[in-house]
């Protein structure tokens, strides 16, 4: 049975009708239109559906929606610098680190969440703020030197 709620994502307040035991991704996807989270593994393995709540990366797939309630809620489409691109997102599409993309929104969110909480890294910084999310493609190098030129920009 469907339940009334809202969520705050990315600044905006969304009227939510979904069933109590949805997770998270699901509902930001399918009942509030953002589609930039990605469900994989659907099992807390594979980083795809980070999304930061209250500022702390969480895989949202693991992640009851109706428990976001009163918390803030930001997606990959929420770090956008108005028109321009994020520089994390800029700077993996230039250090060639986002090859089929799945895994990207996630890498940013971690990626965003780490630089926030210390914002110059050391390469072992990075891959442990990174492990939480894997990469079929690019073996990772390239992404690690996208948030390495990111931390070293700001
Ligand atoms: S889809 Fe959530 S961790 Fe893989
Ligand atoms: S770019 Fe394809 S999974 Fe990472």
């Amino acid at each position: 049975m469907n339940e009334a709620y809202e969520l705050d994502v990315n600044g905006v307040r969304y009227p939510i009708n979904a069933a109590m035991d949805r997770n998270l991704s699901s509902v930001l996807r399918t009942e509030v239109g953002l589609t930039g989270t990605k469900e994989g593994c659907d099992d807390c393995e594979c980083g795809a559906c980070m999304v930061l709540i209250d500022g702390q990366p969480v895989n949202s797939c693991s992640y009851l929606a109706a428990q976001a309630q009163g918390r803030e809620v930001t997606t990959v489409e929420g770090i956008l610098d108005g028109d321009n691109l994020h520089p994390l997102q800029r700077n993996l599409l230039e250090e060639g680190g986002v090859q089929c993309g799945f895994c990207t929104p996630g890498m940013i969110m971690s990626a965003q969440a780490l630089l926030t909480r210390n914002p110059s890294p050391t390469e072992e910084e990075i891959r442990i703020g990174l492990s939480g999310n894997l990469c079929r493609c690019t073996g990772y190098q390239r992404i690690l030197a996208a948030v390495e030129r990111t931390a070293a920009e700001s």
